[in-house]
């Protein structure tokens, strides 16, 4: 099995279902509400998990009942978690979550127990990193820590997957040899790729925005544009995946579905554009029920999707 080490984030959501946002100063009612596991790391380790990667998820805990939460979600899922530790008199990670009859969704995260994985978590990592074909992060750990990550992957000749979600002000440094990089259109537009595109302009335009960036802010570049799929470039060309016709239930973590299964993919050595087409498909399955990781699918329903998208 491929090695995928995934240092992340652990949240629990609390996610309250409504038929529109509130205003400010406004208190409406929800008609739902449900607790669970979230934060984007463990999202995208489950993910990976769930396509058949043999995952070393590294992540922090408070020592509080919402850890209870995350550390069952782990146990029902199967998803190892030896490298998941407790720090003492912190909370664990919560996100709280409002989800709009529409599917979309805003999201305030604290950071609680995640501040906790600092350089010193990459330094005790080492030789995990090292012997890994994959080692995937994202922007909910402290900046220094994906920094450290980035040169310990790029030392061990290892592949990094960086999801700069949120988009953190990360040194130049460590996107550079992010292989891919891995954002969303708003996180594109922060961090330089296609700052004059809008969310809708053609897909083409995305492709041509994250070609012009390989080898200068990343190695490779996926950006993924939501219901319309993805766009991916490294140095041998570019591609869009255009995601199938789905019926957005709830979009919250269908971003980490996609990523997880694109570090997965890629850690069993497929190349990049066949990786975004298993992405794409683990995206468009999470988005047509409510919750992250109890929307994401098995091995083989996500490719078996995937194989019906087209590379274009
Ligand atoms: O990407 C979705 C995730 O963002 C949620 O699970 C929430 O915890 C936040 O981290
Ligand atoms: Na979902």
């Amino acid at each position: 099995m491929s090695r995928l080490v995934v240092l992340g984030s652990v949240n629990v959501d609390a996610t309250s279902y409504v038929d529109a946002f509130p205003e400010p100063g406004e208190t409406i009612h929800s008609h739902d509400y449900r607790m669970s596991l979230g934060g984007k790391g463990a999202n995208q380790a489950i993910a990976a998990h769930l396509c058949g990667a043999d995952v070393a998820f590294v992540a922090r805990l408070g020592d509080d009942a919402a850890a209870e939460v995350a550390r069952a979600a782990f146990a029902r899922f199967g998803l190892p978690a030896e490298g998941v530790a407790t720090v003492p008199g912190s909370p664990t990670g919560v996100a709280q979550i409002t989800v709009a009859a529409t599917g979309e969704n805003t999201i305030v995260v604290t950071a609680g127990a995640n501040a906790a994985v600092g350089p010193d978590v990459v330094a005790a990592e080492a030789e995990r990193i090292a012997a890994a074909d994959v080692v995937l992060t994202q922007g909910e750990l402290p900046v220094a820590t994906i920094e450290a990550l980035a040169r310990a992957c790029d030392d061990a000749a290892t592949r990094f997957v960086l999801n700069l979600a949120p988009p953190v002000g990360v040194t130049a440094d460590a996107t550079s040899v992010a292989d891919p990089l891995v954002v969303n259109v708003h996180e594109a537009r922060a961090v330089g790729i296609g700052r004059t595109l809008a969310d809708d302009a053609d897909v083409d335009a995305w492709r041509d925005a994250a070609a012009s960036v390989v080898g200068d802010l990343a190695r490779s570049v996926v950006v993924t544009l939501g219901a319309r799929g993805a766009v991916a470039a490294d140095a041998d060309g570019a591609w869009a995946v255009a995601a199938p016709e789905v019926d957005a239930v709830d979009t919250t973590g269908a971003g980490d579905a996609a990523t997880g299964a694109l570090a997965a993919m890629l850690a069993e050595g497929r190349a990049l554009p066949d990786a975004v087409r298993v992405a794409v498909a683990a995206g468009a399955i999470a988005v047509g029920s409510r919750g992250t990781v109890d929307s994401y699918a098995g091995r083989a329903d996500v490719l078996a999707l995937a194989d019906r998208l087209e590379l274009g």
